[in-house]
């Protein structure tokens, strides 16, 4: 089953910058990819226009079989809920705890109190911030916030998590500790897209590359994991832990 398909977008900016040049591919359920590409080659413009946040100009997505071009703007936020996604400079609101931000993203969907307590304290642990629920972002390291960001985007129990360049702002051991866990959500069904600048992390890991340059897709190398495990079946998240109900 696929998660993301991608048919021959096309996005420009302005009438005069191609952004993203007939660019075609899909992402397995469960899949973990790099998307890589020199600065400006389109990787941003690709996680906006998935997240439905732009207009394409031609082609189409679809998000778990769903087609998003045509669907009316009342049901994009029901096709976000399938999407968590995260950035280099983490996006916190600076004057929410790090549990405020995190239930932040449950409030405005108008669960009840006690579910969004719940839920994010839950989440906060499985990022193994359990203890600094109520620190304030600036008194977080860059791991720490990024941590964060991951609990935010995962309030959904998303089929699909994004990253956009999210080790960028980190330190080494930062790098580290965000990979493991990005490692551990993927490893309980969620796929991932990750766009990145960093050579090491896409040698050591040998997930599939998909190469962006000036909007086009130049290159699509396939893993190098001999079995990987993101061949079950459905759409469905493996992971029972981050289900919530829906409303
Ligand atoms: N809102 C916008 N208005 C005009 N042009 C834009 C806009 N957003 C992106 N672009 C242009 O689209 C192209 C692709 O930009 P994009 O941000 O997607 O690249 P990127 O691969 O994410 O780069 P980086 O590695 O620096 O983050 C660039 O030429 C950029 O200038
Ligand atoms: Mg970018």
């Amino acid at each position: 089953m696929k998660i993301l398909s991608l048919e021959g977008v096309c996005k420009t900016f302005s009438k005069r910058w191609v952004a993203l040049y007939n660019v075609s591919f899909a992402l397995d359920s469960g899949e973990f990819a790099f998307l890589v590409g020199p600065s400006g080659a389109g990787k941003s413009t690709l996680i906006s226009a998935v997240l439905a946040q732009i207009p394409i100009d031609d082609g189409m997505i679809a998000i778990d079989g769903e087609y998003i071009d045509n669907i009316p703007r009342r049901k994009i936020p029901y096709i976000r809920r399938k999407l968590g996604v995260i950035f280099q400079d983490f996006k916190l609101l600076p004057d929410m705890t790090a549990r405020e931000n995190v239930e932040f993203a449950l409030r405005v969907c108008g669960y009840p109190k006690k579910l969004i307590r719940m839920k994010g304290n839950e989440l906060l642990s499985q990022v193994g911030l359990g203890h600094k629920a109520l620190v304030y972002p600036h008194e977080l390291s860059g791991g720490g916030r990024q941590r964060v960001g991951i609990a935010r985007a995962l309030v959904h129990s998303p089929l699909l998590l994004m990253a956009d360049e999210p080790t960028g702002n980190l330190d080494p051991h930062a790098i580290e500790e965000i990979m493991e866990l990005l490692l551990s959500i993927n490893k309980q069904g969620t796929a991932i897209l990750m766009a990145t600048h960093n050579i090491e992390l896409i040698e050591r890991y040998n997930f599939r590359v998909l190469e962006l340059s000036e909007g086009n897709l130049i290159g699509d190398r396939p893993s190098r994991h001999e079995s990987r495990e993101h061949k079950s079946e459905g759409s469905q998240n493996d992971s029972t832990q981050w289900n919530l109900p829906e409303i």
